[in-house]
């Protein structure tokens, strides 16, 4: 990455603002999944290390400006000095008198977690006057959080403006990864995409079109495809405003796109359901597309266990319901031993697919996981994202 890191900054006694993103999900006030906590320790880890004191922020939720006791950061918190093993002083506020006496009256020792930034309107806005109340608390500021970084917010990019900024160890992992896949990938480069809609990844589609040798496609968003084709699609879902899109996808892309040879469909998505599997020209009028089906599963296994570079985002199918799991866990299995196996780089791009991976306990066999759904894919479809953006670069 060329931006300036985290390791070209002399961090000793130093107050670091560390944008992380804690966005995580919480149920009855405790943490479901910290996966985002635990990929944000190793730049906490290296502040501390290096005798810097950490002040962390970040947003929880989509609270609408103002403080909701729903998105409070305590469970947060909690989870945090857990698994960091060092304090954590959690402040009920992010800027203004509290949060600076606080701040000042604080002994160093581990880590201050400042209250959801999401609690002042002026996050969203990217406002100037929040970004030099947070600017005040600190004298570096630290971007850690890729999963925000494709949101121009006051603490993505107000404060990067305002403070001495660098990347940190995850977001340049994450970028990393990212730019291997997308600048120099090692051949032949397999793609895999999922999730419902044409719609939300016509951008992603075009760019992996670009670089990728194969892109497999399964979801929900084949049925738009296959009725472009002039198939039946029975109750699947489709996009009928993108049909002539998905035409002209199919028609540039050749052979380079594949899509499913059969699915499994049902009446209705529902536990239980009675499923059958049928080749994609003789999907019933009455039923839906729910899944991939096997012969689907083994198609795409065979480009995937070919592949050195593997990138996948989205599910197969409805995977949270057995009956429509098979797809979505084939292709995760494949693609983790493509990983082991011949050592493939495989990059899991954020969202449902990593659900998926971490259902199955193959986490580690992937070789990256990113934290960011939205963000991998904004960055993946080659835009700029403003908290990346907003870093200087090295050197500078
Ligand atoms: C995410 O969960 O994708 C990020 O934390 C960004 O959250 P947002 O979509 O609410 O901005």
């Amino acid at each position: 990455m060329n931006k300036r890191s985290v390791r070209d900054l002399d961090v000793r006694d130093k107050r670091v603002l560390v944008r992380v993103d804690f966005n995580v999900p919480i149920k009855d006030g405790r943490v479901t999944d910290d996966t985002r906590v635990r990929r944000a320790l190793p730049t906490i880890r290296y502040l501390i290390e290096r005798g810097a004191h950490p002040i962390l922020i970040s947003h929880l939720g989509r609270p609408k400006g103002e403080p909701d006791p729903q998105y409070v950061m305590d469970p947060v918190a909690e989870r945090l000095e857990e698994l960091l093993g060092e304090p954590v002083l959690k402040l009920y506020a992010a800027v203004g008198h509290e949060a600076e006496r606080a701040v000042e009256g604080w002994d160093g020792r581990g880590v201050v977690l400042l209250e959801n930034s999401r609690f002042y309107p002026g996050e969203t806005k990217n406002d100037p006057e929040l970004s030099e109340q947070l600017a005040a608390l600190a004298d570096l500021y630290v971007d850690d959080a890729f999963g925000a970084a494709h949101r121009a917010h006051s603490t993505t990019v107000g404060v990067a403006e305002r403070l001495p900024a660098a990347a940190g160890l995850l977001l340049e992992e994450e970028v990393d990864y990212l730019d291997g896949v997308l600048e120099d990938p090692e051949r032949p480069f397999a793609a895999i995409l999922g999730g419902a809609k044409v719609s939300d990844k016509l951008g992603v589609i075009r760019s992996l079109l670009g670089v990728a040798d194969t892109l497999l496609v399964g979801g929900a968003m084949c049925f738009t495809f296959f009725k472009a084709r002039g198939y039946e699609i029975g109750e699947s879902l489709v996009e009928d405003d993108y049909l002539e899109e998905a035409h002209r996808l199919m028609d540039e892309a050749g052979e380079k796109l594949v899509l499913p040879v059969d699915v499994v469909v049902a009446d209705r998505i529902e536990e239980g359901v009675e499923a059958q599997t049928v080749g994609v020209d003789g999907i019933p009028p009455d039923k839906m597309g729910l899944d991939i089906g096997p012969g689907t599963v083994k198609l795409f296994e065979e480009h995937i266990s070919s592949a050195e570079t593997i990138f996948w985002n989205g599910p197969m199918g409805v995977f949270e319901i057995d009956a429509f799991a098979k797809g979505t866990e084939g292709v995760a299995r494949a693609v983790a031993s493509a990983s082991t196996e011949s050592d493939a780089t495989s990059v899991i791009g954020g969202g449902d697919s990593v659900a998926a991976v971490r259902k199955l306990g193959l986490e580690d066999e992937m070789s990256h996981i990113s934290t960011g759904g939205g963000a991998s894919l904004e960055y993946i479809e080659g835009k700029q994202l403003p908290g990346v953006a907003a870093l200087p670069e090295k050197g500078a």
